[in-house]
């Protein structure tokens, strides 16, 4: 087994581990034995995940002396209803939890955002273990403390800032992981090298293809370094007022090719890929950022392959959607914006044709 990685992240009110192992799951009951004083536990997760590592999860659980009782969603987006986080309160009552009882979430983004909002609520909260199984919830909705259920208008828009107690991260699991996930995983994993940590990215450079191929070393490393990013954002600014902003780099413009395409063209990643380069086009329009840099961070990205938005989705219905957006300060978007390899800020952008022309550029395959 190869060696494992901590990550240490300081709350508010306590301080969390992400441990980052191949084969960490075997080690899921043990941790959790140390850390919560009660035998019962609910474990969610969804049809697929459970398929593939529910019973290894309940195995050692049960090894461990845990009795726990299992809820299945559906895979998707779908089940990030109140109606389904109704179905886990039940569950929850159902399984005699209290308050050192841990609500386990298995599976990806959909789940730990589900169970988690679940976990800050049942009896005003049950700790939460996040185990996730994308690259994506691994590197990003792990960890940080957001969770959240969807509103029939818009997505995330009930939830809470409630930090897990423990995030076991199994880069074994990528190994099941279909391709397109692989990609919008590494869409975020970029991400940080572009914001945070320059020379992670340098890194990145080299090791893309390596990432894209799966090996595992690399990819553990690359976690890390995602986590221990995320980390230190969230440190500074566990509520989201000001520096924390800066994980939304491509979610302004992403987020609104997503709800442009009614949440079922892009993965997430996928869409927060196409608003990265959209966003540095607009830094280097405003000349933030020069064009040597903003070559480098446009090249790495289109390794991964742009996903090309669907033929019939105009500028008008994308700025649309920009205008409904959370992340608006009165008419002027707010966009994250790169100012080199490694930095970069937060601001409204009020030049409408240069958004509306990065829109058109991307949607044209430009
Ligand atoms: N995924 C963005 C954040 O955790 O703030």
């Amino acid at each position: 087994m190869a060696k494992g990685r901590t990550v240490e992240i300081k709350t508010a009110g306590f301080a969390y581990r992400a441990l980052i192992e191949a084969g960490a799951l075997q080690s899921l009951g043990r941790s959790m034995r140390l850390l919560f004083p009660s035998t019962e536990a609910l474990l969610v997760s969804d049809d697929n995940v459970f398929g593939l590592y529910g019973d290894m999860c309940l195995r050692v659980l049960a090894r461990e002396g845990w009795q726990v009782k299992t809820a299945l969603v559906r895979s998707g987006e779908q089940s990030k209803s109140l109606d389904v986080a109704g179905y886990l309160y039940d569950m929850a009552a159902e399984t005699g939890l209290d308050r050192n009882s841990p609500i386990i979430a298995l599976g990806g983004g959909v789940v730990g955002d589900l169970a988690g909002f679940v976990a800050a609520t049942y009896l005003r909260g049950v700790p939460l273990v996040m185990v996730p199984t994308t690259l994506l919830s691994q590197v990003d909705s792990s960890v940080g403390g957001k969770v959240a259920v969807n509103h029939s208008s818009g997505k995330n828009l009930i939830g809470s800032f409630y930090p897990p107690r423990l995030v076991l991260i199994d880069p074994q699991t990528l190994s099941t992981l279909p391709r397109r996930q692989l990609i919008a995983g590494l869409a975020e994993v970029i991400k940080y090298g572009i914001i945070e940590d320059g020379s992670f990215f340098s890194r990145l450079e080299n090791e893309l293809e390596a990432l894209l191929q799966s090996d595992p070393a690399t990819l553990a490393a690359a976690i890390e370094s995602s986590v221990c990013s995320k980390a230190r954002v969230v440190e500074k600014d566990e509520f989201e007022k000001d520096h924390r902003r800066l994980l939304n780099f491509g979610h302004t413009i992403g987020h609104a090719l997503e709800a442009a395409t009614g949440y079922s063209y892009y993965l997430h990643g996928e869409a927060v890929l196409a608003g990265m380069i959209a966003a540095v086009r607009i830094a280097l329009a405003l000349e933030m950022v020069t064009a040597d840099d903003a070559e480098r961070m446009t090249s790495l990205m289109e390794r991964l392959g742009v996903k090309p938005a669907p033929p019939a989705l105009t500028a008008e219905q994308v700025i649309d959607k920009l205008s409904h957006d959370k992340k608006r300060r009165g008419q002027d978007q707010i966009f994250v914006l790169p100012t080199g390899i490694g930095k970069a800020v937060s601001l409204p952008v009020n030049d409408k044709r240069l958004i509306k022309r990065v829109v058109a550029e991307y949607l044209s395959g430009k």
